[in-house]
């Protein structure tokens, strides 16, 4: 491929409004990557998988993600598109690669949206019924768990995808306003619970062993994600160089910072042992006794996880748009809306797609599928770094992973330790929606592909 058909793969870089700025993209992956991971899966991996020792399983998936996030810093300021993985590949592994990358990362980004929608739903439930309101079981769980339909999580997913056809800037508003409450409960909780740790329920600190730590490490790999999320803003970050890498390590920083100390005080305050529920926070805060702090938490949940779901769809609306530009999807989905600048078709088809997904599916055993996906995309990435500096050495890098290849031969590696920690049930999932794209492929993109 020729430099220039890279910029033409990298193009449209100035049709879209440049609205966000370090702040705002800061923001923007905090908001895609603290969500249900620390609040929903943090007491059940401590309970069944690495007893205290959750925190090193955080620390291993925050390196992975470290890492990772240095090389998807490298590529999205040499080739910075919507694209993000999509693109990356196409140029350093050709089309059919990329075809599968982007499909990978869309099938990865609405299961996800659909899965933080659900969890979103068990969140508000449960906040409705302590205030006195009980909605019928039938509308809040999807027919695969005994009800119709998940209704919340359907009308949350569809506000959101309302409020991105209306365009970045209004969006980043309400996006930093949900994020700065997410970051605030997070900090109260600790804050709270910090006066009732008592070292001693450290002890055993890895009641299952190192291999506990290391699976349960693949499984909270899912709360980082979001950060390659980020990635696809690029056509509409201000001064991209600059600001999207410090983005990346700056969310991955403050998240890392956030779920480390998050889980000490939670396998502090509560044995390990009993930590096995989806709402570890609030639980914890009831039993040691502070029942109103529990309610704050439930309510700034409610509002803290609406960040993810916007960033996914905001993020897979992005990849979709880019395959299209590239013949992959019909062209339809990256026409631009004049007033707002964004990609309308590929924003609502998303978000009716992933509407449907939580409001209708059993997703707890597809979501798994997240970490696999992305994961193996995650690998192609750095391994695409490595073969990018090759192929085409005279490429403008304005950020580069330091130390030559070592950073991305550790992140190819790191990422094949966590994919051989992960359940065959995911991997299943993953070939089976492998296979979907590949008949898409075959049946359409192949004969449409225009580069
Ligand atoms: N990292 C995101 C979350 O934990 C997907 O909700």
């Amino acid at each position: 491929m020729k430099l220039k058909k890279i910029d033409s793969l990298a193009h449209n870089l100035n049709e879209r409004p440049k609205t966000l700025g370090l702040f705002d993209l800061s923001i923007m992956g905090i908001g895609a990557i603290i969500g249900t991971g620390i609040l929903v899966l943090t007491g059940i991996v401590a309970a069944t998988d690495a007893g205290p020792g959750v925190i090193f399983s955080f620390l291993i998936a925050a390196l992975a993600s470290g890492l990772i996030g240095l090389c998807y810093s490298e590529l999205t300021t040499s080739i910075p598109s919507s694209g993000s993985a999509y693109v990356y590949t196409w140029v350093s592994m050709g089309q059919t690669i990329a075809y599968l990358t982007g499909w990978t990362m869309l099938g990865v980004y609405i299961t996800t949206t659909s899965t933080v929608a659900t969890g979103w739903t068990g969140y508000f439930t449960s906040f409705l019924n302590e205030i006195g309101i009980h909605i019928p079981k039938a509308l809040t769980v999807s027919p695969f768990n005994g009800g119709v339909i998940n209704l919340p999580a359907v009308v949350v997913v569809l506000l959101i995808t309302l409020l991105l056809s209306r365009g970045m800037s209004e969006s980043k508003t309400v996006n930093n306003i949900l994020v700065l409450v997410k970051i605030f409960i997070i900090l109260l909780f600790i804050v709270v619970g910090f006066f009732y740790v008592k070292p001693g329920k450290w002890s055993p600190m890895l009641p299952y062993g190192v291999t506990g730590v290391f699976s349960g490490a693949s499984t909270v790999f899912f709360a980082f994600l979001g950060f390659d999320a980020l990635a696809t803003s690029a056509e509409e970050a201000k001064n991209v160089q600059k600001n999207l890498p410090r983005a990346i390590i700056i969310s991955l920083l403050v998240s890392t910072f956030l779920y480390v100390i998050v889980s000490l005080v939670m396998t502090g305050d509560v044995i390990y042992s009993k930590l096995n529920v989806p709402e570890a926070m609030s639980y914890v805060l009831i039993t040691i006794h502070q029942p109103m702090v529990a309610q704050i938490i439930s309510a700034g949940a409610i509002l803290g996880i609406l960040a993810v779901i916007l960033a996914f769809i905001y993020a897979s609306s992005n990849i979709a748009m880019a395959m299209s530009r590239g013949g992959f999807l019909p062209k339809k989905l990256s026409e631009l809306n004049e007033k707002t600048g964004s990609p309308n078709h590929s924003i609502w088809l998303i978000g009716i797609i992933a509407a449907v997904g939580s409001g209708f599916l059993d997703l707890k055993n597809l979501a798994t599928f997240s970490n696999v996906g992305s994961i193996c995309v995650f690998a192609l990435i750095s391994l695409s770094v490595i073969l990018i500096r090759k192929r085409y050495p005279e490429l403008k890098r304005p950020f580069r992973v330091p130390f030559g290849k070592i950073i991305p031969i550790c992140s190819i590696l790191i990422c094949i330790f966590l994919l051989i920690n992960l359940p065959i049930s995911a991997w299943l999932n993953y070939f089976g929606w492998l296979a979907i794209g590949l008949i898409i492929y075959l049946l359409y993109s192949i004969r449409h592909v225009e580069y």
